[in-house]
């Protein structure tokens, strides 16, 4: 079994990737392969909308890196997905990655239903419950199961990075008590 955690901070010191981390190396405890897939580095393009993805199961746009990443989930039997907060909402080169891993998946059979997994947010102070819904949302209509945790998948951290992000410790034990019960639900399904 395998799960990956897409983090989708551009930033070198990223706070969004501490919290993905941690619950991948959670899993990785539980005796899950884990794999940390940061989009810093990737060009993601938006959906053009050209609806070529409903006649053939990939994207028509080749020269980025989406290709690869829809593969990764694909081939992933669990998915994490974490975005920092801009502006009260998710990221815009996750939610490019995320709208054409949607058509693709959507007009091709659902070819990510099935998969568990579930949303992680980071803010420095507010915006989290509309952005952690944004992902929900997204878990919901590509028909993934998502466990709960102890309180909502969110990083409180700022500017300050890596250093922010350890000192979180709820937010931080919130995504590992996540990760524990992703690693339950995963062991139950795919017994
Ligand atoms: C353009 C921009 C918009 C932001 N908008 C918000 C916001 O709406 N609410 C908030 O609490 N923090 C906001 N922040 C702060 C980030 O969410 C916060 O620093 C987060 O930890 C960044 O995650 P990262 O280190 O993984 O990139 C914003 C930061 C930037 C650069």
């Amino acid at each position: 079994m395998k799960v990956i955690g897409i983090a989708g901070s551009l930033r070198p010191d990223s706070n969004t990737l501490v919290y993905v981390k941690t619950a991948l190396d959670e899993l990785s405890g539980l005796g899950l392969e884990s794999e940390l897939i940061s989009l810093r580095g990737k060009k993601i393009n938006n959906c053009l909308g050209c609806y070529q993805c409903v006649e053939r199961a990939e994207c028509a746009q080749e020269e980025d890196d989406f290709a690869g990443i829809f593969g990764q989930m694909q081939a992933a039997d669990g998915i994490i997905l974490g975005s920092p907060v801009y502006l009260s909402s998710v990221v815009p080169q996750m939610m490019a990655l995320l709208a054409r891993a949607t058509f693709v998946s959507y007009w091709n059979d659902k070819l990510l239903a099935g998969k568990v997994g579930g949303p992680i947010t980071v803010a420095r102070r507010a915006g989290h419950n509309l952005a952690f819904s944004q992902l929900l949302l997204w878990f919901f209509i590509n028909g993934l199961t998502v466990p709960g945790s102890t309180y909502w998948n969110v990083g409180l951290a700022g500017a300050g990075g890596a250093r922010d992000a350890a000192g979180d410790e709820e937010g931080l034990q919130t995504v590992t008590n996540f990760a524990r019960n992703m690693a339950h639900v995963m062991k139950k399904i795919y017994a």
